[in-house]
């Protein structure tokens, strides 16, 4: 589920959802959003900042993927947690927040695809990922009956995600952290904007 708090109207949404996994549709989507603000899937960091913060450290060197233009990386900076890198595949977005936070250089940007990193291996102790899995798999036509293409998608992100993490040891016990939250981009947006607008 989306929580928009801007932009005041609709996005575009795609005629079907397997354009969600579509990088042509996401630079329009967010062409047409340059004039906007940050736009929230599943929720704002203070949606879920209680659950996050048991499982980070200030000095963790934080990954999140596919940013979309979501404050989430910023949110962190805020929150005590400076060292965020935030990968989008669409070059329109990361453009844009390498503008929108220009004035935090703790924060970096870069257009790269989730299913191959290029990073060199541990570079990451915690790996955030909100809403991309589910675009990637959208279109999917039983979110309990995967289809192997879909299998495949998140095999090759979680591989990727896998040679990020560094093995030392962190502030907390164990070794780095992978968080995820898989929703349901099927269940289409326009519920969503039916609720919020
Ligand atoms: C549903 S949006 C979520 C955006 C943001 N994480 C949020 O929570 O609001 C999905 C994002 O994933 C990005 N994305 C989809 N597939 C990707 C891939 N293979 N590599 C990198 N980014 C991808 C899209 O460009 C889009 O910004």
């Amino acid at each position: 589920m989306a929580s928009p708090r801007t932009p005041v109207s609709p996005p575009e949404l795609p005629e079907k959802n397997f354009q969600y996994r579509q990088v042509q549709y996401w630079d329009q989507r967010y062409k047409d959003a340059a004039d906007s603000g940050p736009y929230e899937w599943f929720g704002d960091f203070a949606s879920f900042r209680a659950l996050l913060e048991p499982e980070l450290c200030p000095e963790d060197r934080i990954l999140v993927l596919g940013c979309g233009n979501s404050a989430l990386s910023y949110e962190l900076f805020l929150g005590g947690f400076p060292n965020v890198t935030s990968v989008d595949y669409s070059p329109v977005v990361v453009a844009a927040m390498q503008v929108r936070y220009a004035h935090v250089p703790s924060l970096r940007w870069e257009t790269m695809d989730v299913r191959a990193l290029d990073f060199p291996s541990g570079s990451f102790d915690v790996v955030l990922e909100k809403g991309t899995l589910d675009a990637m798999l959208a279109g999917e036509p039983d979110p309990w009956n995967v289809s192997s293409e879909g299998v495949h998608t998140v095999d090759q992100v979680l591989s990727e995600v896998r040679k990020q993490q560094d093995s030392r040891p962190r502030c907390l016990q164990g070794e780095g952290v992978e968080l995820s939250d898989i929703g349901q981009i099927q269940q289409s947006e326009n519920e969503v904007w039916s609720r919020f607008s």
